[in-house]
């Protein structure tokens, strides 16, 4: 049965830094970049999970005067409060048990470059009471240490939370609030990018296939339908991940829907990839095409881009009732 092939939309894709997108809600967000890049004040990206915010800090670094010092990024809510203040400001030799040797800590590593501060919401009580320290005064002491060290670091933070509510609940300090988000950069969910779910996917499989063990030219109709509809909770990640997969599950030139993973294609949920069959596939998208036209054989036929003689021998092959 030959696949209805969905019609791809040109539009042109903008590109900040690794930042793709063709929505219009993200003009804005681009000239802020661009404008807060050249300064050195402290930014603070809001965004759900996969919506690019790392890849945001990164474009504002390279963008910045400070593009060929050093980058360092760190998640602040994988490490003990301990651990996270020896990481950031660094320790002296005994400084704690099992603290053999001086250490430097990423405000050293990071001198005249920038500093990526990872879910920064997670930053304890007392590590934020050190960092507004170095934001205000640009010094710091390392664990363990009496001398105060300068540092010259640009701090961009991210979070998924509002730090508002933190500071309400009382888990966050509004000083260091105001301090860290000088600027606030917010990333919109994938979903409220218009055109960027078609724009992207076309942009990942350009990319996929580069890789050269399987070149995808075009996409099937039912295939994108369920990409768009889908919420994409995961975002951008989640719409790369899912064509990741399904380069390496499927093959031909064709996306397919069962090659998606099964929350999106919305099949096969019970049944996994390699026990759903291409016939199986078949076999529901004869019934859909049925469905969607109410059980007429020449609108449901002309769907699925068969003629309808062919529909009536594949319904009888897959003993699909008149
Ligand atoms: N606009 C985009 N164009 C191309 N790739 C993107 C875009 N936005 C994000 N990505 C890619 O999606 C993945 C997730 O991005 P990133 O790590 O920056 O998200 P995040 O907001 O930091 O997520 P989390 O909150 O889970 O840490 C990365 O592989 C990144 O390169
Ligand atoms: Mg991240």
């Amino acid at each position: 049965m030959s696949l209805k092939l969905w019609k791809r939309t040109d539009s042109e894709l903008k590109n900040l830094q690794g930042i793709m997108t063709v929505a219009p809600e993200m003009t804005e967000f681009f000239k802020i970049v661009c404008r807060v890049a050249r300064t050195d004040a402290s930014v603070l990206i809001r965004g759900e999970t996969g919506t690019g915010k790392e890849l945001a800090a990164r474009a504002l670094h390279r963008l910045s005067p400070r593009r060929d010092g050093p980058w360092q990024a760190i998640n602040c809510a994988t490490l003990t409060s301990e651990m996270l203040a020896s990481e950031l400001f660094g320790h002296i030799k005994g400084a704690f048990t099992g603290a053999i040797a001086e250490r430097k800590g990423l405000f050293a590593l990071a001198n005249k470059g920038s500093l990526f501060l990872d879910e920064v919401a997670e930053i304890s009580l007392e590590n934020q009471a050190r960092l507004l320290r170095v934001l205000q005064e640009r010094m710091y002491v390392p664990v363990g240490a009496t001398q105060a060290i300068s540092a010259d670091v640009r701090v961009i933070s991210a979070t998924n939370k509002g730090l508002r509510e933190e500071v309400e609940r009382g888990k966050f300090r509004e000083d260091l609030m105001y301090r860290i988000r000088v600027v606030k950069l917010f990333l919109p969910r994938l979903v409220d990018r218009a055109g960027d779910i078609e724009a992207l996917t076309w942009h990942f499989i350009d990319e996929f296939n580069q890789q050269g063990f399987r070149e995808i030219t075009g996409v099937e109709r039912e295939t994108m339908e369920a990409m768009l509809e889908y919420e994409w909770p995961g975002n951008i990640r989640e719409l790369r991940n899912a064509l990741e997969g399904a380069f390496a599950i499927g093959e031909g030139p064709v996306l397919k829907l069962i090659e998606l993973p099964p929350e999106i294609s919305g099949i096969g949920v019970y049944k996994s990839f390699s026990s759903y069959t291409e016939k199986d596939l078949e076999r529901e998208r004869i019934l859909k095409a049925l469905e969607n036209n109410n059980g007429k054989k020449a609108l449901a036929a002309e769907e699925l881009g068969i003629s309808r003689a062919t529909l009536w021998r594949k319904m009888r092959e897959h003993r699909i009732s008149k």
